[in-house]
């Protein structure tokens, strides 16, 4: 904050493709970033034991590993913040467990809003920043250089919010909620507030407005 209450910027940081020594660090970040995140405290549980937690990161560096292959990765100081993007997405499908309750309720949101658009469309499949290097504008810094390509080729960029905390974020960078999935509202074993994902889209800059499928 500057003196007079405002957010002061510093400059932006490097952008630049996620390179293969920077896995390890993402991982981290990604397992990190999502502790308190909403839908992943209703998939995981809240409780985890050492050895989940860091079965846990393993199995994140492990996917970032096969992503490498077909998905459009950016890093940030070394994989302190990471953005995850597919320029031709499909559906997702094959979890089980919530994964699969929350993967069903999010597509069945997206497609009755999207239809066969999403096809076309570019997706930020993950978007994540280490907790203590949050607010220092690296999530902006890659959020802006996937849009910025997909406004080069004229496409919309769609995501699943799953924390409701993020809306303001995402709406300042162009993103708008045309759909929410509610998840864990018929689990008996859940106790909490059934998790509200918003399914946020961005038109690419200079196009008309989100148009009805
Ligand atoms: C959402 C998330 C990716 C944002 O990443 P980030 O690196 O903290 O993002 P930024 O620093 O660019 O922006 C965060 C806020 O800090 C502000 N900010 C950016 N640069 C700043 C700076 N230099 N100084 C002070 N504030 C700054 C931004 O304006 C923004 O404020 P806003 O939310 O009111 O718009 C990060 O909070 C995160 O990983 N959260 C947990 C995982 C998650 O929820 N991921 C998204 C799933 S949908």
């Amino acid at each position: 904050m500057s003196p007079t209450g405002s957010k002061s910027r510093a400059a932006p940081p490097e952008v630049h493709p996620m390179r293969m020594d920077e896995v390890w660090k993402a991982g981290t970040t990604w397992d990190e970033a999502f502790q308190r995140d909403p839908l992943v405290n209703y998939i995981r549980g809240r409780k985890q034991t050492y050895l989940r937690r860091a079965a846990l990161k393993m199995t994140c560096r492990i996917i970032i590993l096969l992503w490498r292959h077909n998905e459009y990765i950016l890093s940030v100081e070394g994989g302190t913040s990471i953005i995850v993007a597919h320029l031709l997405q499909a559906l997702g499908q094959g979890w089980k467990g919530k994964d699969r309750e929350a993967e069903e309720k999010m597509n069945k949101a997206a497609e009755e809003v999207l239809g066969d658009r999403v096809k076309e469309m570019v997706y930020v499949g993950l978007l994540a920043t280490s907790p203590k290097s949050q607010g220092h504008g690296y999530g902006s810094a890659l959020l802006e250089e996937v849009t910025r390509i997909a406004d080069y080729y004229g496409q919309a960029t769609w995501l699943k919010s799953s924390n409701i905390r993020n809306t303001d974020f995402y709406n300042s960078h162009g993103f708008l909620t045309v759909a929410t999935a509610t998840i864990g509202d018929e689990d008996p074993d859940w106790q909490e507030w059934p998790v509200i994902v918003s399914i946020m889209v961005r038109q690419p800059a200079g196009r008309p407005e989100c148009q009805s499928k």
